[in-house]
């Protein structure tokens, strides 16, 4: 059975005292559905978020990690320096990392092994333009960029993949995907991910959806056999929205 999950990824925002309270208010709310909850707060703000979330269920994920080891690579986070805090999820290849600092389905496919060899969970971000959806392309482009990313790992390894689909048209755009979309495209990925494997990874895998979800159309998307859960950006920094989000399961 797949799990159901529901992620706040904060990207470039909340500052440490920020982080605190909006954890704080986090830990306080019902989790009454049936998703975990994961929140991904910035590099800096990891521990702390760790160390107030010590007594929740809620987990604490990286925006992001380099694919080496150690060494000479100014400002970059390793895989041992995450999981020496304590740390083991990962969202990789989320599409701000692709378009602003240029990381390539190449770059993404070390990362995941470097997270995977480190016996972490990789949430892995992908999706199309607007051009590719406006040209028919979407299904293509998703189907290269799992390929290129992600089929050269094992059917065992997929037991550390969570897929998020997030069409980048529908990020921090007010314009969702309708949940027909969401669905169709869910189904098309469970299907790309079956051919390659079997029926049994491609069941259980758990696939997200990530673009402009909020309390409003969660629920809907959300109802949809194929979207296990939802990759949320803005409405995740307000305790209450994610909260919505989170029970619209
Ligand atoms: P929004 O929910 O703000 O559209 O962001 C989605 C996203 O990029 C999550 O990773």
């Amino acid at each position: 059975m797949r799990k159901y999950i529901v992620a706040g990824n904060w990207k470039m925002n909340n500052d440490l005292t920020e982080t605190q309270s909006l954890l704080k208010a986090l830990k306080h709310e019902t989790n009454s559905g049936n998703a975990q909850v994961i929140v991904a707060p910035t590099y800096v703000n990891l521990y702390p978020a760790i160390e107030v979330l010590k007594d929740s269920d809620i987990i604490v994920a990286a925006q992001n990690m380099h694919q080496n080891a150690s060494g000479a690579f100014t400002g970059e986070i390793s895989a041992a320096m995450l999981k020496g805090i304590g740390v083991t999820t990962v969202i990789l290849g989320h599409s701000e990392r692709r378009a602003y600092f240029y990381e390539s389905d190449e770059l993404l496919a070390q990362k995941v092994d470097t997270a995977l060899s480190n016996d972490m969970r990789v949430i892995f971000c992908f999706g199309e333009e607007l051009a590719d959806r406006q040209s028919g392309n979407h299904e293509k482009i998703v189907e290269s960029q799992l390929r290129n990313a992600l089929f050269h790992l094992s059917a065992n390894q997929w037991s550390k993949i969570v897929l998020a689909y997030e069409p980048v048209w529908a990020i921090g755009t007010g314009e969702t995907a309708s949940p027909e979309q969401a669905q169709d495209m869910h189904a098309f990925i469970r299907k790309v991910v079956g051919g390659k494997y079997d029926a049994t990874t491609a069941d259980n895998v758990t696939i997200l959806y990530g673009g402009s979800v909020k309390p409003a159309n969660a629920k809907e998307i959300f109802s949809k056999p194929d979207v296990d859960g939802g990759l949320i950006g803005g409405a995740a920094l307000k305790a209450q929205d994610f909260f919505e989000i989170v029970n619209a399961f």
